[in-house]
């Protein structure tokens, strides 16, 4: 079957890298690009040309810290004069009465902010930085202040999976419209700290119902988006909306990806956009169209009647856990490799292990 090539809808741009926290969940590759790779502002103004001609709509600004970079809001300024709704998807410690306006003046239309914890103490362990909670509140309280809308994301995981009510009083106190009580995904740094993230059961059961109460007790006034771990489903998640479908995402030095952790696919040339264009990148390089819609698909994924609504679950994952990018995501309870997901859960340590930083490989490597 021919597959229909659509336009992409919403453009990841991961401005950088380099972040002033260390979070052991991030889902950036393990080999962080050094600053010296990055895209210069000319050549991402190009990129926000080329997908605004492809039909994208929404550019999400994302790292690392996307406000490490000086030129944010001259890239903000540029998405919005082509048409492009802007969000900021940012740990806030860098967003500040100095800093904000500039990005208010550029036409930002929306600050996804996000929170390792409502603990402070906790907060700053799992982040590495000291004084970064006060400072995310603030970047809060300026969000709201200004009427922008705000989007919180709080990540969970093992150490914080008992405080998800405490963390949504705290998304109304702080004036948010919406909430991401997102379960960590096992990518990148996430997947190397797995056995210390990884909540059990009993929590995700409990983190479950604390949402379902706190739909009826704030309904109106806040949205909840809730994400599950997909090791705890028996069907996985439409990764991406399907790959190649509607998502693109580019990387720091200008790789263009299909989602944030396909530069772990093996034996496929990564694209980028300084050597050829966005428009041929999407619809005919070999990285876009290697499983794009459900002709590359495996039994069971072929013959099931879920196969266009999930299209075969996530790639990077069943690379991850299967060893095989091509094959039928092992969080299916119908794939071949089911049990590897029921033996990461069996074999859960009773005690946490210390988390393993992000941190870049190099000294040189500054990330400031
Ligand atoms: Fe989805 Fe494949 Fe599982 Fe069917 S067999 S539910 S298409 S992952
Ligand atoms: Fe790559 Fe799901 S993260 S396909």
């Amino acid at each position: 079957m021919t597959e229909t090539i659509l336009s992409p809808m919403s453009l990841l741009a991961e401005l950088t890298h380099r972040c002033p926290l260390q979070c052991p969940y991030c889902s950036n590759p393990i080999a962080l690009e050094p600053r010296r790779n990055e895209l210069s502002t000319q050549e991402w103004i190009s990129v926000l040309d080329q997908a605004s001609e492809m039909g994208v709509l929404q550019v999400h600004f994302s790292g690392g810290e996307p406000m490490s970079r000086p030129d944010l809001p001259e890239l903000v300024r540029h998405a919005v004069g082509l048409g492009l709704y802007t969000n900021l998807i940012t740990s806030g410690v860098l967003l500040n009465e100095k800093t904000f306006p500039a990005l208010v003046a550029a036409g930002l239309d929306h600050v996804q902010l996000s929170f390792q914890d409502v603990d402070t103490a906790n907060a700053e362990h799992v982040g590495g930085m000291k004084g970064a909670q006060a400072r995310k509140m603030e970047a809060a309280r300026l969000v709201v202040a200004d009427g922008m809308p705000l989007t919180l994301n709080f990540v969970i995981y093992r150490e914080n999976a008992d405080r998800v009510p405490q963390m949504l009083d705290a998304a109304v106190e702080m004036g948010a419209r919406r909430v991401e009580i997102a379960h960590t995904q096992y990518y990148g740094w996430g997947l190397a700290n797995r056995a210390a993230l990884m909540p059990t059961a009993r929590q995700l059961e409990q983190t479950t119902q604390a949402v379902e109460a706190a739909r009826e007790k704030y309904a109106g006034r806040l949205t909840i988006d809730y994400v599950t771990p997909d090791y705890y489903a028996d069907r996985p998640k439409p990764c991406m909306g399907g790959w190649g479908r509607r998502f693109i995402n580019i990387s720091p030095s200008g790789r263009v990806l299909p989602c944030h952790a396909a530069e772990t696919i093996p034996n496929v040339a990564f694209p980028d956009v300084r050597h050829d264009t966005l428009a041929h990148i999407w619809r005919d390089s070999p990285l876009f169209t290697m499983f794009r819609g459900t002709d590359w698909m495996p039994q069971p994924c072929r013959g099931c009647d879920q196969r266009e609504k999930d299209w075969g679950g996530c790639r990077c994952q069943a690379l991850a856990l299967a060893g095989d990018a091509a094959a039928t995501d092992p969080v299916c309870s119908r794939a071949p490799d089911h049990e590897r997901v029921v033996r990461v859960l069996e074999t859960l340590p009773v005690e946490p292990p210390p988390f393993r930083y992000r941190r870049y490989a190099r000294a040189t490597d500054e990330v400031g």
